[in-house]
């Protein structure tokens, strides 16, 4: 009911404020004629201003700087800005534009509205645990709706880079590991970013990053080549960017990473022929941050040829590096490039102008009564708040140590126990840092006077100042506190000593993962570890809080903790949520969406392996002459999937309506769950399919389909999932796209580890 509400609210908010008539409305016909005439007013230089995205405002990253700006957008040199916040500002630059230029064009603006706007919700790591596609499309809807009301009108969002190696920092900004599920993701998203066609003004336009297969980093170390068969490719990592285009996404990111041994960002086979001949994609391409000059670095030429190869590829427009508008010229003069190939970049920018309605409206989306209503508002913040408790996933919970009760008194030590700036987490560009409550704040105010709660810091992140100083960067520093070690802990333990229950609040700072935020260790720090260890020694219950922003190596805390409750970086509005989940308003259920490893030397580990020719025999942890290591198993530490909660589910045999299906019959696989526990809860539950002989090697099991159901205790429910011939497709060895007749296992559970099994066969067509 609330939920109808919200939307409800949502609704006529959105009817006060969205324009009367939208040019996406009328016809191509319409908006072909206008750029058209547009085209022909407009010199080369205008032409060529049009493709440039230099940066402002506050946030920059990477290398380059753009400068004199303003001088620029009255030239009619410049397409759009970014990462310039506040919609009074915005305007006077739209202004500038549109009043001062020879054409009057107006700019896009564009931001990393990535998780949230000033109301931020879970990191998207966070985010995919909740496996909510409904929640996950309105955390997007209300990004647009406060972006929008800002002045911003595109955002740098969806990132759905695959990705199964944890070392990578970027691994927070993503959906994890598994592709059926990141592409669900990247539809949602879409949809709650661009609505139904940007006609609204609380509808912005969405760029699906970065394309393609930046997640597969070498060694997880950013920015790093990747290199893969095109069978890996199409079947693992692809898929989430194609979803985006059928979504109809209108802009795409090209990566910094190489692919085939040329850069994404010059790759006309991915840009052109992928892209827009095979997906038909008909939005822009933008580069990524100076991702074209980087290409002189990668070693393919210098700015004149790199420039020319990227829009030749199929770049539109081009991130910070100013190559584009240094070079274009002279590349057209002689040759390189054609008049014809900067016409039609230059076209798919206006279009997209276009269909955002600025050539009606240049300031559709500069309102600045908007501003003040619908910026960080109770209401968002509560949806906020909701979602965030949904993707925390709770790891262990030894003898229902959690929820705790609502009285005595709590100790709440570490670190992260008292930080405001770390709580929203990555990748938060517009957040006001201060606007979150910290863990301790949170606590207080979810339990009122009913529990006491007390606190220290414990330590300090890490031991080594200069490693605290490169992860608590872009203002969420952790104010580093200059007494020795033992008095740290002394007062923490003095803490401990007074306290019913111990709350660790430990792991990463929010910049130890996101951009350039690799890692080859994913132990806990060493000072944080030492903490752990001598709080467990008071013999008091330990509930640690995990803040993180990828999968850690957590196989000591698994041994020696009695409650695990990884927590990501929920937003502003985390605390309020970890509250709700640790003491029991909530029921916890999250799981997990990347798998978490025993130790580093097992990555990349992931559930969708192929089993090889040499697999393990089932159950056995070492054979000689199989594959597997000498000191320590194949499984790993938390599987995908998983997740506990404060009740327990217990799934049924799987029943299939039919044993074969051939063409396209579809058969139905049932599943009977029941809440098992005394405590009402959300289960997702999961169909993993294998093809178990193929003409090329197959994966071990696949997600093909997750329900997210709520049971009442003791209840049960019927769950199926129809599956067809369509579902088990998969690029063979020639890259067509096939279904092969055979043998199928079919499983289902609550995680990829623990499933129900049953099989059925696919029959071939008889012509
Ligand atoms: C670099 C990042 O890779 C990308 O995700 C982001 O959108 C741009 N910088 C702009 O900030």
């Amino acid at each position: 009911m609330k939920h109808l509400l919200f939307r409800l609210h949502l609704f006529l908010m959105g009817m006060l404020v969205a324009t009367a008539t939208s040019y996406a409305q009328k016809s191509p016909d319409a908006m072909n004629r206008f750029i058209d005439d547009l085209m022909k007013k407009m010199t080369l230089d205008e032409k060529i201003g049009q493709l440039n995205l230099p940066v402002t405002g506050q946030i920059t990253t990477g290398q380059a700087k753009s400068s004199d700006v303003a001088k620029r957008i009255r030239a009619g040199e410049v397409g759009g800005l970014f990462n310039l916040k506040g919609v009074e500002r915005i305007r006077e630059v739209q202004k500038q534009a549109v009043e001062e230029s020879r054409l009057g064009i107006p700019l896009l603006f564009g931001m990393d509205v990535v998780h949230g706007y000033e109301t931020i919700f879970p990191i998207p790591l966070g985010l995919s645990c909740t496996w909510n596609m409904q929640a996950i499309e309105e955390s997007a809807h209300i990004a647009a709706i406060e972006a929008s009301a800002d002045g911003i009108c595109w955002t740098f969002s969806p990132m759905v880079d695959v990705c199964r190696d944890p070392r990578w920092g970027r691994i927070s900004e993503g959906n994890g590991e598994d592709p059926f599920l990141g592409a669900a993701i990247a539809r949602s998203m879409i949809r709650g970013y661009q609505g139904k066609n940007m006609s609204r003004n609380d509808e912005i336009m969405a760029c699906v990053k970065h394309f393609a297969l930046y997640g597969a980093s070498e060694a997880g170390r950013d920015y790093n080549t990747v290199d893969m068969s095109r069978q890996r490719m199409f079947n693992e990592y692809m898929l989430p960017y194609q979803a985006a285009v059928e979504e109809g996404v209108s802009s795409v990111m090209a990566s910094f990473n190489e692919i085939d041994g040329i850069p994404a960002t010059g790759n006309e086979w991915l840009l052109t022929d992928v892209l827009r001949k095979q997906w038909g994609f008909d939005g822009f391409v933008v580069t990524d941050y100076t991702g074209i000059t980087e290409m002189t670095a990668h070693g393919m030429g210098d700015t004149q040829t790199v420039a020319a190869l990227a829009l030749n590829a199929g770049v539109d427009m081009d991130m910070v590096s100013d190559a584009f508008s240094s070079t274009l010229k002279k590349s057209l003069k002689e040759g390189i490039v054609s008049m014809e190939t900067i016409d039609v970049a230059c076209r798919r920018i206006l279009e997209a102008k276009y269909k955002l309605g600025l050539f009606e409206n240049p300031y559709k989306y500069c309102d600045k009564a908007r501003a003040r209503k619908q910026i960080f508002t109770k209401e968002h913040r509560a949806v906020a708040r909701k979602t965030a408790s949904e993707s925390l996933v709770l790891l262990k919970n030894e003898n229902n140590l959690l929820p705790l009760a609502k009285k005595g008194t709590v100790a709440v030590i570490g670190p992260l126990a008292n930080s405001r700036s770390n709580m929203p987490g990555t990748w938060s560009v517009a957040a006001v840092l201060n606007n979150a409550p910290s863990l301790v704040e949170g606590l207080k105010e979810v339990v009122g006077k009913q529990v006491e709660i007390l606190t220290a810091k414990g330590c300090n992140l890490m031991s080594d100042n200069e490693y605290e100083k490169r992860a608590t960067m872009f203002g969420r520093t952790l104010h580093r506190d200059n007494r020795t070690d033992q008095q740290l802990l002394d007062e923490a333990l003095a803490i401990a000593a007074k306290s019913d229950v111990i709350v660790a609040a430990l792991g990463e700072s929010s910049e130890m993962s996101g951009e350039s935020s690799c890692r080859t260790n994913l132990e806990m720090t060493d000072t944080q570890r030492f903490l752990l260890q001598e709080l467990l020694k008071t013999g008091k219950p330990v509930v640690l809080v995990l803040f993180t922003g990828r999968p850690l190596v957590l196989t000591w805390e698994q041994q020696h903790v009695p409650a695990i409750l990884n927590v990501w970086f929920g937003g502003s509005e985390a605390a309020l949520a970890i509250g709700d989940v640790l003491f029991g308003d909530v029921n916890p259920s999250g799981k997990l969406t990347a798998t978490f490893p025993k130790n580093v030397g097992q990555i990349p580990l992931f559930y969708a392996h192929k089993n090889t020719g040499r697999p393990l025999a089932q159950g056995e942890w070492f054979q000689k002459f199989r594959s597997n290591y000498l000191d320590v198993d194949n499984e790993p530490l938390y599987p995908f999937g998983y997740g506990l909660s404060y009740t327990t589910f217990s799934y049924s045999d799987i029943h299939l309506d039919k044993t074969s299906i051939t063409g396209k019959e579809e058969l139905t696989a049932t599943v009977t769950v029941t809440n098992t526990g005394t405590k009402d809860g959300a289960e997702v539950i999961q169909l993993y399919i294998r093809d178990l002989v193929g003409s090329t090697t197959r994966p071990v099991k696949e997600l093909k389909g997750f329900e997210k159901i709520f049971l009442k205790a003791g209840k049960s429910k019927e769950v199926s999932f129809k599956i067809t011939s369509e579902l088990l497709k998969f690029y063979n060895y020639t890259m067509e796209y096939v279904t092969e007749p055979g043998e199928f296992e079919v499983m289902i559970g609550g995680n990829s580890r623990d499933v129900k099994k049953t099989g059925f066969r696919l029959e071939p067509l008889i012509p």
